[in-house]
């Protein structure tokens, strides 16, 4: 279905769209469809559909949808990030421009609202995405506004991965509850389990910018340090008064973009903070409170155990 969303597009934006999943190359080429991403968001909402006893198809436009949103998205955060790589590809604006990127990332956000109101109760359903829509927007204007490094603060940068990840993982999570019958109490309870999720998920993600792999990530290393952003490891490391903390404070006062061996110095500052373990703790705690959320949702235990173990994958993941 998410193919078929796609395929459905204006040929030429189309074609910027499959670039961009990986489907084919500029000439036209099909690719391995073997080529496939984590897909959390769909799997958010057809877990979910099941833990409230729904049949899985009744979730499946939530799934297209919140995917087709999480893609638009990216489109437009490769942008705003100046980030050339995403997938262990090109970005799509690398590739064929910052004008086509974003006519893409808007073509798949209307596809996502689309294929909402062509499903049943789009009543209910489209209002909770736009309002995520939102939400996604305003944690990634925080985002940047973290770059300059002033007004750091770790609850500053834990709203900002509520906001920028976690509005859209809630919103899956929600739909897919709602899609599977739930009342809209018990839909509240997954919702508050996936923004939980979510915010974990972008402790992680934040690390990963720092010590992970480039070739495994498929993203740039380092890149939240060359533009300065305060991510979570960067807020946590710059909150204790040490020699660390002030010195990156001093890095980060500058006004032109870090070089590598300033990003590099970074880390290790970061690094001797401790503030490495102490992000990957709060990752453990925000999944502990989700689980707690999901308990309380009384879900169908084998969907609920799924549920449990995408979330400790998602902590313990490398890209
Ligand atoms: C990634 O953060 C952030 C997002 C995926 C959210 C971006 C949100 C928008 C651009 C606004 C919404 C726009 C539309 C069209 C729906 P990151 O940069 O930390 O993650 P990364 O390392 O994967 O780039
Ligand atoms: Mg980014």
């Amino acid at each position: 279905m998410l193919r078929s969303r796609v395929d459905a597009l204006p040929p030429h934006v189309r074609h910027a769209a499959g670039l961009h999943f990986g489907w084919w190359t500029d000439d036209g080429t099909a690719l391995d469809a073997s080529d496939v991403h984590k897909a959390v968001r769909p799997a958010l909402a057809l877990l979910t559909c099941q833990a409230v006893l729904g049949e899985p198809q009744a979730a499946k436009a939530a799934a297209v949808a919140v995917e087709l949103v999480h893609n638009a998205s990216l489109l437009h955060d490769d942008i705003i990030d100046h980030d050339p790589l995403r997938r262990g590809r090109p970005a799509l604006w690398a590739a064929k421009g910052v004008p086509a990127a974003i006519l893409a990332g808007d073509a798949l956000f209307f596809a996502a609202v689309q294929t909402l109101t062509d499903a049943p109760n789009a009543g209910r359903t489209v209002p909770v995405l736009l309002a995520a829509v939102q939400d996604l927007i305003e944690g990634e204007y925080l985002d940047i506004l973290t770059e300059t490094g002033t007004r750091a603060s770790e609850d500053r940068a834990m709203a900002v991965a509520a906001g920028k990840t976690g509005a859209l993982l809630a919103c899956a999570c929600e739909l897919g509850a709602l899609g599977g019958g739930a009342t809209p109490e018990r839909a509240q309870l997954y919702r508050r389990f996936g923004r939980r999720l979510g915010t974990a998920y972008q402790c992680v993600d934040d690390v990963l910018n720092l010590w992970g792999e480039e070739p495994v990530t498929g993203k740039p290393a380092l890149s939240d340090l060359r533009s300065r952003k305060v991510t979570i490891p960067v807020a946590v490391a710059m909150a204790g008064n040490t020699p660390q903390a002030r010195a990156l404070h001093t890095l980060y006062r500058t006004s032109a973009p870090l070089g590598e061996e300033d990003c590099l110095r970074a880390r290790d500052l970061i690094e001797q903070t401790g503030a490495r373990d102490a992000t990957l703790r709060r990752a453990r705690q925000h999944i502990a409170t989700a689980l707690e959320h999901l308990a309380r949702a009384d879900p169908d235990p084998v969907a609920s155990a799924e549920l449990a173990s995408l979330g400790h994958l998602l902590v313990g993941r490398d890209h």
